[in-house]
């Protein structure tokens, strides 16, 4: 307890001063010189006062105490103090505490004790203050945390939405490109099933009209062959008159021929399919055609692949199908046609003493059986592709009526198979046959 002259030397000392509200008292960072009391009113302390990051440590009213560490040290203040409210406040300047308290050591033990209980008071609430700053803090940090993790899973489901939507986009994608050329093979089959009915039709058509005119051909045609006959045996001593019977004959014997070639547009043959080994087929109508193509300097070469599987098919109408496409390979070697006479007026022979040659091909595919007629000829004009197997169509001025390939169309079709012709990048002409091993035949 302070006596009452030691109180009297404090008043003393102690002088007043009036502030209205919003007035700074000390101004963080500034020299402090006095500490006051407040009497009337109230201060707040702030950090960092007037800027943003402002702060509001504490609020002191009426009684209470601030500025005394200006008594005893000499730094830079650490807050500003702004009174809230208009206030009276009295303060005592460091010279008059100096004399005070060596005046009265009374009063410097109780400045003292008042000095540092406001420290320890200020301390502990500073603590306070940062332990709930801190447990805000950490409370933020968690939230955060939270956030974040939050962010970075809604990212990676993101990544992962946008990976599948790029998977089906892909595979949706892939998908129509294949239902495409899906899409546009099937319309080519289309096309193509179209153009063989189509031929197979007027085939058919052609067939029954050709079958009509033979007939009509062949009764007076029976007549003239008799009574030729009759002449010739008449007439066998006029040697003259004898051989303008045989080029007769021979002319007779030319339209027997192409009567024949007519009725064979219409039905091929009757024979009965039975089980063949077409290598054996192949080899027969090889040996058929074997000097007439040796007298033509043509090479015949096969090359027909072992172990075939069986076909149920016509011997007769296969063999005649052959003979039509290596007839053909033939002539074309030979030049017979139009366009490849132009293409080829000279044909000579090579070293061997050949002008070209044939090769057939057998080979098993998938359940059918592929045999390839190719030749080294000047191949099949552009313009013809499209009318290969139409019946009558040629491009040949000397013999053939353009019957061969309708003819083969029909025995093929007639086998459940297809025939096609194409130019080898080498030159010459291929016509490729393809047989099913397996169909259900009527
Ligand atoms: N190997 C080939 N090389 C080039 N062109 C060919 C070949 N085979 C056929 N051709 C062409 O196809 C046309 C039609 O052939 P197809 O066998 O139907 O009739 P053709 O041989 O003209 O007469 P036919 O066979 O009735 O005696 C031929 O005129 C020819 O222009
Ligand atoms: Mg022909």
């Amino acid at each position: 307890m302070l006596s009452d002259d030691d109180i009297k030397a404090i008043q003393s000392v102690c002088r007043e001063k009036r502030y209205l509200a919003g007035e700074i008292v000390i101004s963080e960072g500034s020299v402090g010189n006095n500490f006051y009391i407040i009497i009337k009113g109230g201060v707040e302390i702030w950090k960092h006062y007037g800027t943003p990051e402002q702060d509001l440590v504490a609020a002191y009213g009426r009684g209470q105490l601030f500025g005394e560490m200006a008594l005893i040290d000499q730094y830079p203040r650490c807050a500003t103090v702004v009174t809230h409210k208009p206030s009276d406040l009295l303060y005592i300047t460091r010279d008059d505490f100096n004399r005070v308290i060596k005046a009265s050591n009374p009063i410097s033990l109780s400045i003292m004790r008042s000095i540092s209980d406001k420290v320890r008071e200020s301390n502990e609430r500073y603590i306070e203050d940062l332990k709930a700053r801190n447990h805000l803090l950490t409370l933020t940090c968690e939230q955060l945390h939270q956030e974040v993790e939050e962010r970075e899973k809604a990212e990676k489901a993101l990544l992962q939405a946008n990976a599948k939507l790029e998977q089906r986009v892909t595979a949706r994608t892939a998908e129509s490109v294949e239902s495409n050329s899906r899409l546009s093979q099937e319309i080519e089959d289309r096309k193509l099933l179209q153009r063989q009915l189509l031929r197979s039709d007027r085939l058919a058509a052609t067939g029954q009209l050709a079958a009509f005119i033979a007939h009509e051909i062949n009764s007076p045609l029976q007549a003239i062959t008799t009574l030729l006959s009759t002449l010739m045996s008449e007439y066998q001593t006029d040697h003259e008159l004898l051989s303008s019977f045989e080029i007769f004959k021979g002319a007779v014997h030319n339209i027997r021929n192409t009567v024949q070639k007519l009725l064979d547009l219409n039905r091929p043959s009757q024979e009965k399919k039975q089980p063949v080994n077409i290598n054996k087929i192949i080899e027969k109508t090889m040996s058929l055609v074997k000097s007439q193509l040796k007298n033509a300097k043509i090479k015949l070469i096969s090359d027909l692949s072992p172990n075939l599987p069986i076909l149920i098919a016509s011997p007769q109408q296969l063999t005649q199908c052959l003979l039509n496409l290596i007839n053909n390979a033939n002539e074309s070697i030979c030049g017979f046609s139009d366009a490849t006479e132009s293409k080829r007026p000279q044909i000579q022979a090579d070293t061997t003493g050949t002008i070209g040659q044939i090769t057939i091909r057998t080979l098993s595919d998938h359940g059918h059986i592929i045999i390839r007629v190719a030749d080294n000829g000047p191949g099949i004009a552009t313009e013809a592709m499209a009318h290969l197997f139409d019946p009558f169509f040629t491009n040949k001025k000397r013999m053939g009526i353009g019957v061969g390939l309708s003819v083969s169309f029909g025995i093929i079709e007639d086998h459940h198979g297809t025939i096609k012709a194409e130019n080898s990048p080498q030159g010459g002409a291929v016509f490729i046959i393809k047989l099913p091993v397996r169909f259900n035949d009527e």
